[in-house]
């Protein structure tokens, strides 16, 4: 979580800093602020969102040669003014001030603090940032210069974390360091920059490079230089590739669109198509799609071990039920939190499989590092950036081709990791011979329909909206499903909590009379996923038991669902069921659902109270 950007240009770079706070600012934004160098330090923050910080820099004339800029999401201390970034630290009285920006956590921050007071440095914030500024300070008065003062002060910081530091004496440079969240430079050819993610400095640079753990990079408006501390001080440098960004601007735009969430919602038969790009060209399934090892090591694979939290948990779920019944391979699916603090016993041929949109999630990366450290001999990543953290820390990857997701509330991140999950579960029916060519075919012309699927199920939006209208007075509500598509129901109820503040609950459909029951009233929406599968008969017992109780049924069937509207039973009907395709179409309607609560109810759909995008702390 928190955004950093750095630059230092032969041009202001205050426009480059708000811009990239702007594009930054999903990761964190309950407070902003900027440091830039302009005879001495000056520092702006405010509580608040980026378009604050533009207030204020309007109303300051701000502009500078460099700077650092950081939007916040709250880890240590209330989101206040006093608690924004950057944190500055005084080295050696006037005139020779440090600044901080930092995203993640630093553990260690209490012992170092207490260190630090007894050595009169003065604590203003409540932040472990704050402890950061004061260390690099305390390293700068034993005369070092700042990059190395920023080395030896990394060395004793534990935790994982990006920083960028500025010296007031030292105008047009800055220095960054990453260990364990991301950062990369950016090189202009009118300045050099810094920043959490590419996106925010497209508008500079395509020219990236993705600073790796433990390294320290010092920055000046024609040149760079990294080292790596990851074994202590050094001062060898070391060189990175230089990538060149395949970001387009429109990826991370919103076009015609009034928010992130409906653009990605929109996108989904785009990213699909893209995700599934190699299977549908090559019209056969193939390990190779997973790794150049990945059929050696699905051979020796006996048992699927899913980590993963939130909406990717929820990919999962649904891909327990797709492995067991496509390749008949056992799975568990483990919130990945609570993973990392069990005693599981581990299995070396249970192969792990990490799901995660960012990549950057610090519990599914603990959970996986765990589960490594356990004695599972082989790791899949399912992930959405190819930079991530947790696609370098797996013998095996599938890069979800889904684009920059902004919009806190996943959308085609999740549809993508679906996809990605059956693909995975055929493959493995495929090497364990329980797929004939003939059901391969058919998979395939699945898998290539289901873009156009997509598209169809997009097209129930102006039904979705009429059962928006009655939603948005609405506290609490259910959302019942059974089998594969129980988890697109927990799915469901998380959207809506998420960006309307509706209380929601996902029930496995079954499990109603034995307690959830209870709450059904009028008041109490109850949606209903009810696909034609064999299922149905079921499901449709327990939607008498709510109608019974006076509860509103909103159901999202199938075309051949067989399910009449009636009084406190409204229907949106989809497509005809579509078979092992049917979790992916049917989540689409509850996004829509989600986002257009929220739209009533007038909440920040892309960017919702108390959230960020990419939770990069515990
Ligand atoms: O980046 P990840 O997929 O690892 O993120 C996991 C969750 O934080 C994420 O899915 C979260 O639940 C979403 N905001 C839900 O919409």
């Amino acid at each position: 979580m928190c955004g950093i950007i750095g630059a230092v240009a032969k041009d202001n770079i205050v426009p480059v800093l708000l811009e990239g706070l702007l594009r930054l600012e999903y990761r964190g934004y309950d407070s902003a602020g900027l440091v830039v160098a302009n005879y001495g330090l000056q520092r702006l923050r405010t509580i608040g969102r980026v378009t604050e910080l533009d207030k204020l820099i309007v109303k300051h004339k701000t502009n500078g040669l460099s700077g650092i800029a950081h939007t916040r999401w709250a880890t240590h201390g209330a989101p206040s003014e006093r608690n924004a970034h950057p944190h500055y630290s005084d080295y050696s009285g006037q005139d020779s001030k440090i600044a901080v920006v930092h995203n993640g956590i630093i553990e260690n921050h209490e012992v170092i603090r207490k260190r630090l007071q007894e050595l009169d440095f003065k604590f203003i914030s409540d932040t472990d940032t704050e402890v950061i500024a004061h260390l690099i300070a305390f390293n700068l008065r034993q005369a070092l210069n700042l990059f190395d003062a920023v080395c030896l002060s990394i060395a004793e910081l534990q935790g994982a974390y990006a920083v960028a530091v500025m010296d007031e004496t030292k105008p047009g440079y800055f220095v960054v360091a990453r260990n364990g969240a991301p950062l990369l430079l950016g090189l202009g050819t009118n300045g050099n920059y810094a920043a959490s993610d590419a996106s925010a400095l497209l508008q500079v640079t395509k020219n990236m490079v993705y600073l790796e753990e433990g390294d320290v990079a010092e920055l000046d408006c024609d040149s760079y230089r990294i080292v790596n501390c990851l074994q202590g001080k050094t001062t060898e440098t070391v060189q990175r590739t230089v990538h060149t960004s395949k970001l387009s601007s429109a990826a991370i735009d919103l076009g015609p669109y009034a928010h992130f969430m409906q653009k990605e919602i929109f996108e989904q038969p785009g990213a699909v198509a893209n995700t599934l790009e190699m299977v549908l060209n090559v019209q056969s399934i193939s390990p190779i799609l997973f790794g150049n090892n990945a059929e050696k090591i699905f051979l020796q694979t006996r048992n699927i071990l899913i980590l993963a939290c939130g909406t990717s948990y929820h990919a999962g779920l649904v891909a327990r039920y797709w492995l067991e019944t496509n390749a008949g391979v056992s799975c568990t699916v483990e919130i990945a939190s609570e993973y990392r603090y069990r005693d599981p016993i581990a299995d070396p041929e249970t192969l792990v499989v990490a799901i995660s949109q960012s990549g950057e999630t610090a519990d599914t990366l603990a959970a996986l590092e765990y589960a490594k450290s356990l004695g599972h001999r082989y790791s899949l990543a399912i992930c959405n950036v190819a930079e991530s953290a947790l696609i370098r820390q797996t013998d095996l990857r599938f890069l979800t081709r889904a684009g920059p997701e902004i919009g806190v509330a996943s959308t085609k991140a999740f549809t993508t990791q679906l996809a990605s999950l059956l693909l995975l579960s055929v493959t493995l029916a495929k090497i364990r011979h329980k797929l004939s060519s003939g059901h391969e075919d058919k998979i395939v012309a699945a898998l290539r329909h289901l873009p156009t699927a997509l598209q169809l199920a997009l097209q129930i939006e102006p039904q979705i909206k009429i059962w928006a209208k009655k939603f948005a007075s609405k506290h609490h509500a259910l959302f019942l499903g059974r089998g594969l598509h129980y988890p697109i129901a927990m799915e469901g109820a998380l959207k809506l909590k998420e960006i309307s503040y509706i209380h929601a609950e996902a029930y496995a459909a079954g499990e109603l009379k034995h307690g959830p029951l209870a709450l059904v009233d009028s008041d109490m929406p109850v949606v209903a996923i009810a696909p034609n599968d064999l299922l149905l008969s079921k499901l449709k017992s327990n939607l008498q038991e709510v109608h019974a109780r006076g509860g509103e049924l909103y159901v999202l069937a199938d075309a051949d669902s067989c399910i009449p509207q009636s009084d406190g039973v409204h229907i949106i009907r989809l497509v005809e069921y579509a078979g092992l395709l049917s979790p992916i179409i049917h989540t689409i309607p509850l996004q829509l659902l989600a986002y257009h609560v929220a739209l009533q109810k007038g909440t920040d759909v892309d960017k919702p109270r108390n959230l960020a995008k990419a939770v990069t702390v515990e």
